[in-house]
């Protein structure tokens, strides 16, 4: 306990699935998060459930795709809480299409609520993270790293957001930045989706997990971000961790 002790953290995506399922366990190391989503609903009732373990936390409602603004959620929050220690680049939505088939609407969707916030609030917590020597975690997925079936518009960005992960990872370590992604596998609403859309791929993925089971949000996932967004992880940066269940092993 108290792992991320009056840590101040931003995750994007945070009301539902793997967002959530962090910030439940961030708050229980002590953190204060912020979650930021479009969804009002299930923001406003997420919120009630950190703030009863930790009052500070909060919900900001924003549109990814709206890239003008992103800058004011990290300027919202350091004017809150005075400081940001960690932000999390977890929301990002997509369509499933072969190629041939995707559109330039479908790699906006995915690059528009993926790669470019990631990109541009990467950029706006630069200066406060230099000061509090934070972290970064961004997400990967194993659609990018193995190229899965109709997933182009989802995995070129995914692995877009790789190549700005190990960039800033050279460039920042300098400033005590440490950038580093989780290439998740975990049921979410995103999953559920996802497993009703394409049964075929979804039983294709769940065969292929050597620990035989779908990832919990809160359970796997969360320690493990737990881990990167803490002081345990200081000498870790610029990597991909496999969080599924050793569907993918990197060489
Ligand atoms: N779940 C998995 O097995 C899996 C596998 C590989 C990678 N990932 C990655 O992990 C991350 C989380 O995945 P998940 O399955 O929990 O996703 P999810 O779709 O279940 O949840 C995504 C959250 O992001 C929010 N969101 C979507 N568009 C938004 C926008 N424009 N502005 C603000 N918020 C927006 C949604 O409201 C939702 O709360 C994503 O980056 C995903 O690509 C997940």
């Amino acid at each position: 306990m108290g792992k991320l002790k009056n840590k101040i953290v931003v995750i994007t995506g945070g009301a539902g699935g793997i967002g959530s399922g962090m910030a439940k366990a961030m708050v229980n190391e002590g953190a204060i998060v912020t979650i930021v989503d479009v969804n009002k609903e299930s923001g406003e009732s997420m919120e009630k459930e950190l703030q009863a373990i930790s009052p500070q936390s909060m919900f900001l409602q924003a549109d990814l795709m709206d890239h003008d603004n992103l800058e004011q959620i990290i300027s919202t929050v350091v004017n809150k809480y005075g400081k940001l220690d960690v932000l999390v680049n977890n929301a990002h939505a997509s369509r499933q299409k072969t190629m041939e088939e995707t559109t330039q609407s479908d790699l906006d969707l995915s690059f528009g609520t993926g790669f470019y916030p990631t990109f541009y609030l990467m950029k706006a917590a630069l200066p406060y993270l230099k000061e509090t020597k934070g972290n970064i975690i961004n997400f990967a997925s194993g659609a990018g790293l193995n190229g899965h079936k109709t997933q182009g518009a989802y995995a070129a960005a995914k692995e877009a957001i790789r190549g700005i992960s190990r960039v800033a990872a050279n460039e920042w370590g300098e400033f005590g930045i440490n950038v580093n992604l989780i290439s998740p596998i975990a049921n979410s609403p995103g999953v559920e989706a996802w497993a009703k859309a394409q049964p075929q791929y979804y039983e294709a993925v769940k065969n292929n997990i050597p620990l035989g089971r779908f990832g919990d949000i809160e359970q796997d996932i969360g320690p493990v971000a737990v881990f990167l967004a803490s002081d345990d992880s200081q000498y870790v940066t610029g990597q991909t961790i496999m969080v599924d269940g050793g569907s993918i092993m990197l060489h």
